[in-house]
């Protein structure tokens, strides 16, 4: 059994686009650009947004925060997008979900330039995936792969199982399986004999949001399990969606939490942000 080492990938990955940045910066004075919206006082998006941040800086990026109020209005908050879609040194935008229940996600989304959405959230970047002509992918999926690719883990032909469908995560990442040659699964509640179709995955990725769902009645000998989770256990310390000790020994690689899928989401990220600075100034 071996761990994957999500901060040891993405510290590659960041350190790649750290020299892409100081090329960029040396051969055409450019630096990327990336806005941060966050709107209200939810405690992990806080978290998420000050990782975000401080990524930003050490790959060398400019980076904005915009933290609004709890009662900022659907139409502040388009207003504001709207303003960072005008802005050249502005290259991604992302606006951290959840948002407050009185503003609406999804409009909110659709106001984003697609070539600054470096969530790949857009229905224009969604579609794009579904073709497989994206230019951005979204972060987490995305970053699921790479660490497969660092890990010489081979996708085609494997039986992939997802658990979840959300679009955030469940339904690309079953994507970008499939376009690697995955047989892709995806589960959800709905699903009949949950545990016998996750028994059968070569790589079985949980993202439920349920702490410690995946036990190991549920793994196959020999798979890779990955885990998006990022949950509370009873005790109120982070865990994810997979019983980690009582799963891990029948595994051939696992991810653990945290320090496993969490960094990687970050990684893409910046891969994201650096690549629409360079489709925003026509560089290759
Ligand atoms: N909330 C949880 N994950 C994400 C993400 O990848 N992007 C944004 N914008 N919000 C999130």
């Amino acid at each position: 059994m071996q761990i994957i080492d999500g901060k040891k990938v993405s510290a590659n990955v960041k350190e790649s686009v750290r020299l892409e940045t100081l090329e960029l910066k040396n051969n055409y004075g450019i630096t990327p650009g990336l806005a941060v919206v966050i709107v209200g006082n939810d405690p992990a998006s806080r978290v998420y947004v000050n990782n975000k941040k401080k990524a930003c800086e050490q790959v060398g990026f400019m980076s904005e925060e915009y933290a609004l109020p709890e009662e900022t209005t659907q139409e502040e908050l388009l207003e504001l997008v709207k303003t960072l879609n005008g802005k050249d040194d502005v290259n991604g935008i992302l606006v951290q979900l959840p948002l407050p229940k009185h503003l609406d996600d999804k409009a909110v989304i659709e106001a984003i330039n697609p070539k600054k959405d470096v969530d790949a959230f857009h229905a224009v970047n969604v579609g794009k995936i579904m073709l497989g002509e994206y230019d951005f992918l979204p972060c987490t999926p995305a970053g699921v792969m790479e660490m497969l690719h660092q890990y010489n883990i081979t996708v085609e032909g494997k039986n992939c199982v997802v658990i979840g469908r959300s679009n955030i995560v469940g339904k690309p990442m079953g994507m970008l399986l499939l376009h690697e040659n995955g047989t892709v699964t995806i589960c959800h509640s709905k699903t009949k004999n949950l545990a016998g179709v996750c028994s059968n995955a070569d790589i079985l990725v949980a993202a439920v949001g349920i702490p410690k769902f995946v036990t190991a009645d549920m793994v196959k000998d020999g798979a890779v399990v990955i885990d998006v989770g990022m949950d509370r256990d009873e005790n109120g310390k982070l865990c994810g969606d997979v019983d980690f000790e009582n799963v891990k020994d029948k595994c051939s690689y696992i991810t653990p939490v945290p320090g496993g899928v969490g960094p990687m989401t970050i990684a893409t990220l910046m891969k994201n942000t650096i690549k629409a600075c360079k489709i925003q100034n026509n560089i290759n």
